[in-house]
């Protein structure tokens, strides 16, 4: 298996790369985990807490189950929501994204009590970069050292890692997983009560709650609702699978390309390797789509990961920003046990926005 090495270039226009300046924030595993309560709508037990008076028996619907919703599904389930997950496709995705996770965003895994999902999917170390110019080579080391030896980036297929999360998130008893398609989301006098969606067989559903929340990624369609859509693509990733080749530097991610001619830029070890991968497969292309955050308060709805905003690929931090959001998110609604009051709610993820853009600056510079 180890023979099947897989290496994935990165051609863009731009020539940099932005490393993570790892925040160490305090792992707190110890929180209490709320019961899970039954979804079909029956009341809530016990001492009152997630009171409930919508007849769906839902607290939050989530749009989308890739890294962001099933992440989210996951967390909200373990604090007790009733979480209904509606996702388009549910077998394994198979794209050339989020491939490696930054050291900081295995650190949030932990924090979110996920660590276990890049177990048994082939997930390989990540210690840091190796770059290649002009025939001349150097790597840049992730600085770990303050770090337990677990701490490092992970490089993986996206979709085992999604399918794995899903498992986990389907598993808690007040989570629903279903495959559908959302169309579009139901709003009455401004606030977003739930979505419209439709199911395999071309049925047509509603599915309702006080929450909505929007992970429906880069492609996203309800953007526009909840965001000025303002999307441009000024370039595009391309990716191929390597066979049987040694990779110049082990454990290391690259290597990144800037020119618009590979072949001359591929370091030795791996020139038989890329001319044979390219005439064996389809060169897979992605573009990158720029998407500012620029959400327009919703009442009832919120967007998170892609959907929300998407930075460029090759800082690797997509998954590190969406599960960074999570934690946040997963905070500030702990202390509101009842979603249905719609103004508190209001004033919650509005914080929410300001603080995830706090994160942005302070993530990345
Ligand atoms: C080329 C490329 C390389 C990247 N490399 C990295 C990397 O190395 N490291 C990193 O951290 N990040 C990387 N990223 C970014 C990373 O892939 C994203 O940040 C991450 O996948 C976002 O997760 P998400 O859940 O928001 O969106 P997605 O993973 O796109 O998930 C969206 C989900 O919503 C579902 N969906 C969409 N519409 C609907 C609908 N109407 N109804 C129901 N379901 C719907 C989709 O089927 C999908 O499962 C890369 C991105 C690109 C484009
Ligand atoms: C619509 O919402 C506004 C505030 O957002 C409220 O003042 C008004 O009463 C609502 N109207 C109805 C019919 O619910
Ligand atoms: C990196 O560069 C050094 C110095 O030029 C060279 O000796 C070495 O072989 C290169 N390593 C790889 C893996 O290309």
């Amino acid at each position: 298996m180890d023979q099947f090495v897989v290496g994935t270039f990165f051609v863009s226009l731009l020539s940099f790369v932005l490393l993570h300046i790892l925040r160490r924030d305090r792992v707190n595993n110890k929180r209490s985990m709320h019961k899970g309560y039954p979804l079909n709508g029956a009341k809530r037990s016990t001492d009152g807490e997630c009171k409930s008076d919508t007849s769906s028996g839902t607290d939050v619907i989530i749009v989308g189950a890739g890294v962001a919703g099933s992440v989210l599904a996951h967390t909200l389930g373990k604090d007790g929501r009733r979480v209904h997950v509606l996702e388009r496709d549910l077998t394994e995705p198979d794209r050339i994204v989020g491939e490696l996770l930054q050291p900081g965003g295995y650190l949030k895994l932990i924090e979110l009590g996920l660590e276990d999902c890049v177990e048994q999917i082939d997930a390989q170390r990540v210690q840091g970069y190796a770059l290649f110019k002009d025939g001349k080579n150097t790597t840049l080391p992730y600085p770990l050292e303050k770090f337990h030896a677990d701490v490092a980036g992970r490089s993986f297929h996206n979709g085992r890692f999604i399918q794995k999360i899903r498992e986990k998130a389907a598993a808690l008893p007040n989570v629903r997983m279903e495959q559908g398609t959302v169309t579009s989301l139901l709003v009455d006098n401004g606030t977003v009560k739930g979505v419209r969606y439709k199911t395999k067989d071309g049925q047509e559903h509603k599915a309702y709650a006080p929450l909505t929340i929007v992970c429906d990624g880069c492609f996203s369609n309800l953007r526009r609702s909840l965001c000025h859509p303002k999307v441009e693509v000024p370039s595009c990733f391309v990716g191929l699978i390597l066979e049987n080749c040694q990779l110049p530097f082990a454990n290391h991610d690259g290597p990144l390309l800037e020119e618009l001619q590979v072949a001359p830029q591929i370091p030795p070890e791996l020139y038989d390797a890329f001319i044979s991968a390219i005439n064996r497969v389809n060169i897979r292309t992605m573009p990158y789509r720029s998407m500012p955050a620029d959400p327009l308060p919703t009442l009832g709805a919120l967007l998170l990961g892609d959907a929300f905003n998407m930075r460029h690929p090759l800082t690797g931090g997509g998954m590190t920003v969406a599960l960074s959001d999570i934690v946040v998110l997963r905070d500030l609604l702990k202390p509101l046990r009842d979603l249905n009051n719609a103004a508190s709610l209001c004033k919650y993820l509005e914080s929410f926005y300001t603080q995830g853009k706090c994160f942005l600056l302070a993530g990345f510079l």
